[in-house]
């Protein structure tokens, strides 16, 4: 494969939740998830993140697989709880330290760091005294802890990502009430969007003037997005298929690049969809130095207006109800074990789309990725599967910065098989198989062709 750059970012990509464990030690608080699992039929096989790949007393490792693969770049997330257990306030120096082991490892190791501020672990104490994301005032709590983050780190940190997929906690968060913290509602993923937003434009606001004159780092968005390929050629599903663009990335990127949300938003979504102070945009609009992208399918996209649903709060998120776009597969599409359709091509439409529309930002796939399920024989895993995913996803990367993309770095999700959220232990990602009852982490043969695409591109 040709078309990457000397200089490119290849990465792995995990988050503290699905790895840490150690929920209870080293005096860190609780996050919604933690509390969120607990609560039964919650998670598949009421599962737990109580001990995870227990990441937290085995950081080394970990570490040490990184080297292995041959990986120049690290993606991994602060739990919020085990820097402020509060969330606000008295700061834990044992989970400070813990981080900053890591990222000292990291770096002896010639591993570049990129740390996410925010995977989802909400401390419970926001939740539970402030109502989370739906306060305004959480942007503040959210910029003073990117404060501690950017002083506790910064001189060693050189890459941020504030939020992981916004579009996440908002909807599946508060619309649906799958994710923590299991809110049902057709207004509050708006709004929580909304708060997500300004929290990060504070936290970039702060490093642009406080620490990037002398951290010389750069701080942007982990943003997920499918892609959705018209079903037909009639204008409406063409149509359809922008619309659930919009309503997925634009929803985030259009306030991060353009200063609004799409119009076909306020279109639909009406007086639900909350308004930007002009002081909000100031601080939203431009606010990152690149362009974080979370992809792994695609679905057809075809215009649902007649078939609309009656809104009903207790039924489900307002989304899908408000975008009136009808989502399908093709038969011949090969899916994964979580039914995600394997569509490699989607991803080079969606680069092109966001090129287009956001004006050229400078782009790094943040994750991507596929589960399927994985069989140890004689000590290995034989995940031809992945293999396949990740060549034809990545070829597809490839041919993105030929057709003159800017492209910079690629993290596959994820390092290690760990707790995939609602669904618990049951679906595999990772590059190394971990076996949940002795903890050992078992070689895919996913990540010995990672470290030869790795070897060749950057020789
Ligand atoms: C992303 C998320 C990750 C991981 C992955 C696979 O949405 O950021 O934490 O779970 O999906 O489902």
């Amino acid at each position: 494969m040709t078309g990457f750059p000397k200089d490119f970012v290849w990465g792995t990509s995990t988050s503290a939740f699905q790895i840490e464990g150690a929920w209870l030690e080293g005096g860190k608080g609780l996050s919604v998830w933690d509390v969120f699992t607990h609560i039964p039929e919650k998670i598949l096989n009421n599962d737990l993140a109580e001990v995870a790949c227990d990441h937290y007393h085995r950081y080394k490792e970990d570490i040490k697989l990184l080297k292995d693969i041959g990986v120049n770049a690290y993606r991994l997330s602060i739990s919020w709880p085990r820097i402020l257990p509060m969330g606000y306030g008295e700061k834990n120096k044992e989970g400070i330290t813990f981080y900053s082991k890591i990222i000292d490892l990291l770096l002896e190791n010639n591993i570049t760091p990129w740390l996410t501020l925010h995977h989802w672990d909400l401390p419970a104490a926001l939740q539970f005294e402030k109502d989370g994301w739906l306060n305004e005032k959480m942007a503040d709590y959210f910029a003073d802890y990117a404060r501690v983050c950017f002083e506790e780190y910064g001189d060693r940190v050189k890459n941020w990502i504030t939020l992981n997929e916004p579009w996440v906690t908002s909807m599946l968060g508060y619309g649906k009430g799958e994710f923590a913290p299991g809110r049902v509602s057709i207004t509050e993923p708006y709004i929580a969007a909304h708060n997500l937003l300004r929290a990060h434009g504070k936290a970039a606001k702060i490093y642009h003037e406080e620490f990037q004159p002398t951290q010389n780092g750069i701080i942007g968005m982990a943003n997920n997005c499918d892609w959705r390929e018209p079903k037909t050629d009639s204008m409406e599903d063409i149509e359809a298929a922008e619309r659930a663009l919009e309503f997925f990335l634009g929803w985030f990127a259009d306030p991060l690049y353009k200063g609004e949300y799409p119009k076909t938003m306020h279109e639909r979504v009406g007086d639900r969809l909350p308004d930007f102070t002009k002081e909000d945009i100031d601080l939203i609009k431009g606010s990152c130095d690149y362009f974080g992208l979370n992809h792994y399918t695609t679905m057809y996209a075809e215009n649902a207006e007649e078939k609309t649903v009656e809104v009903d709060p207790h039924a489900n998120g307002a989304i899908f109800e408000d975008e009136h776009v009808q989502l399908s597969s093709d038969e011949t599409w090969e899916k994964t074990t979580m039914d995600w359709n394997v569509v490699p091509w989607g991803l080079k439409k969606l680069l092109h789309w966001i090129d287009e529309r956001y004006d050229h930002p400078t782009i790094y796939v943040t994750e991507n990725g596929a589960a399927f399920e994985d069989k140890v024989v004689d000590g290995k895993v034989h995940d031809d599967k992945r293999i396949n995913y990740l060549e034809s996803y990545t070829s597809e990367v490839a041919k993105a910065i030929e057709d003159g993309i800017k492209i910079n770095g690629y993290f596959v999700w994820s390092l290690l098989d760990n707790f995939e959220w609602a669904l618990g232990y049951t679906q595999r990602f990772g590059l190394y198989y971990v076996n949940y009852k002795t903890l050992e982490r078992i070689p895919k043969d996913s990540a010995a062709w990672y470290h030869n695409l790795i070897k060749k591109n950057l020789e």
